[in-house]
């Protein structure tokens, strides 16, 4: 990979009221992180942006290819976020009081729980591996190219990278105003964590 820059979407209504899955759109802030992706990126060349087929993602990446020359979006359902099966549209805290089992079995193992009916990250990692694949076949040699995910697939890709115990990934931290810069290529390696908003 030369220049991957991994982005989470911006904060959504569900995010604000704690809810989990579903396709909720992007709130005011949201749009205005995702404006000020596109500044921070205007001057970069991002030829290739990838998103999922979610609204927040396609809201996310829009400010981002309007700043941009050349720039090809393409959606795909390989980086939509875990699937909360039952789950899907409750807050943790509903989770708790009327699935405690679900909740209990998540707490101690997150990484291999599969919500019934649903994912889990042990499930999802093939999907997002595969997801990559395409991402960096479709992108060709290109200079740099952009991902822009959710929490459990961003977590699943960074630790495509970088060495994380499973038992880890579901804790990896994914701000909405930081993005990850990655760099892997034979003679160089390089990780970081840019925030974009002031
Ligand atoms: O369900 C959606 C979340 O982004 C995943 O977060 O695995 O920490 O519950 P979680």
């Amino acid at each position: 990979i030369r220049n991957l820059y991994l982005v989470r979407h911006g904060q959504t209504l569900y995010n604000q009221e704690g809810r989990i899955g579903g396709d909720s759109d992007l709130t005011p802030e949201g749009f205005e992180q995702a404006e000020a992706l596109g500044r921070h990126f205007h001057g970069f060349s991002i030829p290739y942006v990838f998103t999922s087929t979610r609204k927040r993602s396609h809201q996310t990446a829009a400010p981002i290819r309007k700043g941009q020359t050349r720039c090809t979006v393409t959606a795909l359902p390989d980086f939509d976020e875990i699937n909360a099966g039952v789950c899907e549209h409750m807050r943790y805290e509903d989770i708790k009081n009327t699935l405690p089992e679900e909740y209990r079995s998540r707490q101690r193992d997150k990484y291999n729980y599969v919500y019934p009916g649903g994912e889990g990250y042990v499930t999802l990692k093939p999907r997002v591996d595969r997801g990559l694949k395409k991402a960096l076949f479709l992108s060709g040699n290109a200079e740099a190219l952009m991902i822009v995910g959710h929490q459990a697939i961003n977590r699943m890709i960074l630790s495509h990278f970088l060495f994380r115990r499973t038992e880890d990934v579901p804790y990896i931290y994914i701000p909405q105003d930081q993005y990850f810069h990655i760099t892997s290529t034979q003679k160089k390696k390089l990780f970081e964590q840019i925030r974009f908003t002031g």
